[in-house]
């Protein structure tokens, strides 16, 4: 295998990136406070158009503050979309709460309305509504908001908004984030902007970002005495970091052009192929592509989805399988779920090709594909 690896979504970084991060070096701001921080949190308001952000270690420790500030307590349940990263449900875990999962729809490949809809019909007559509804917003794409937040609404139970993989994604013309009681972002590795490892929790009630804030950094009491009247967290993100996520959150439009632009090209050129169909871009939203992603069906195709990754994998190119079903990960097997037939489809009919490559690395992806399918033919 001599030809360089082409990953799926690696970081994309620039010489400003570096400059940003040597100039809050020089500073000196290296711990989890400093003006950084400041400044992120204000840009990100300013794109997302929310009042309020508060910048974390991960997305993972803001999915775990947002449901913990929700009031989402031990026993509690809370509805989640089952096609997601297990950070999404580990969060509930966190709270000791327990997940109960709901499937997807073909529309979009996220949390299918008319379940969510029967999942609190019945909650709501057995008198157990869930403590709140967490919406994975998948693959850079908004789940049908409208729906979603009408029936949350109609149930008055909270909405949260795990907006991990959707930073620059909209929904008729509102960003993916702005819409739940909170909304969470990560900036791990292979997001659409990175600082190598964070997350970031907005919202518009003043009350919950403070208390964010307040039990990200240890719940310490203002003064000079360490005073701690609750048990918080280490969660704060570093202001090192944080100059590194502003840097890169300056070229966000340009990034999600550049990941459709690779997206729609793989459309073009393999789009024909039998058995290929892309994801699909839901009615009233705009998909950022963050992956590029693609369903194989079998008798068609001649392969499956995981023999065109063994064949990509032997010309060193990275490709992975869909989120592989919540309610099917062991450790959540006894959870209560809601369908999750499509999901379970969608996962074994799926792929995502790289989405964050040159031209060149997007040529050889192509090729690689087609002598996969001719050869199988
Ligand atoms: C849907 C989803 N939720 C939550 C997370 C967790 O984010 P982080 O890795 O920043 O903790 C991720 C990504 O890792 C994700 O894809």
């Amino acid at each position: 295998m001599s030809a360089e690896r082409i990953y799926l979504s690696p970081p994309d970084m620039s010489e400003a990136d570096l400059a940003a991060l040597t100039d809050a070096f020089r500073s000196n701001w290296i711990a989890p406070v400093g003006p950084a921080l400041a400044a992120f949190e204000a840009e990100m308001c300013r794109q997302l158009g929310v009042a309020h952000a508060v910048a974390l270690a991960s997305g993972t420790a803001a999915l775990h503050l947002a449901l913990k500030e929700t009031g989402v307590k031990p026993g509690d349940r809370v509805f989640c979309s089952t096609m997601s990263f297990a950070a999404s449900a580990n969060a509930v875990v966190y709270c000791g709460a327990e997940p109960v999962f709901i499937d997807s729809e073909r529309a979009g490949w996220n949390m299918d309305p008319a379940l969510l809809e029967k999942a609190l019909r019945e909650a709501a007559a057995s008198g157990q509504l869930p403590a709140a509804v967490e919406v994975v917003q998948a693959y850079g794409q908004c789940a049908d908001m409208d729906a979603i937040c009408a029936l949350c609404d109609r149930y008055e139970v909270p909405l949260i908004e795990d907006a991990a993989e959707a930073l620059g994604a909209s929904y008729r013309g509102r960003a993916a984030g702005s819409f739940g009681r909170a909304g969470v972002l990560s900036f791990n590795g292979n997001k659409i902007i990175t600082c190598s490892g964070g997350g970031m929790l907005v919202t518009d009630d003043a009350a919950l970002a403070a208390r964010v804030r307040y039990l990200s950094t240890q719940a310490r009491e203002p003064g000079r005495e360490y005073i701690h009247r609750e048990v918080g967290y280490n969660y704060r993100l570093s202001n090192l970091l944080a100059a590194l996520g502003l840097s890169q959150l300056n070229g966000l439009p340009q990034r999600v052009a550049r990941r459709r632009e690779v997206f729609n090209h793989y459309v073009k050129r393999l789009g024909a192929l039998p058995g290929v169909t892309f994801m699909p871009e839901a009615e009233g939203g705009t998909c950022t592509r963050w992956l590029s992603s693609l369903l194989i069906d079998p008798q068609e195709a001649g392969l499956t989805s995981h023999e065109l990754m063994d064949a990509l994998e032997a010309e060193n190119i990275e490709a992975r399988p869909l989120w592989r079903p919540l309610h099917t990960q062991p450790c959540f097997a006894h959870c209560r779920s809601y369908g999750g037939e499509v999901a379970e489809e969608l996962a074994s009919r799926g792929l995502s090709l790289p989405s964050q490559l040159t031209d060149e690395q997007q040529e050889r992806v192509c090729r690689c594909v087609e002598r996969a399918f001719a050869q199988k033919r």
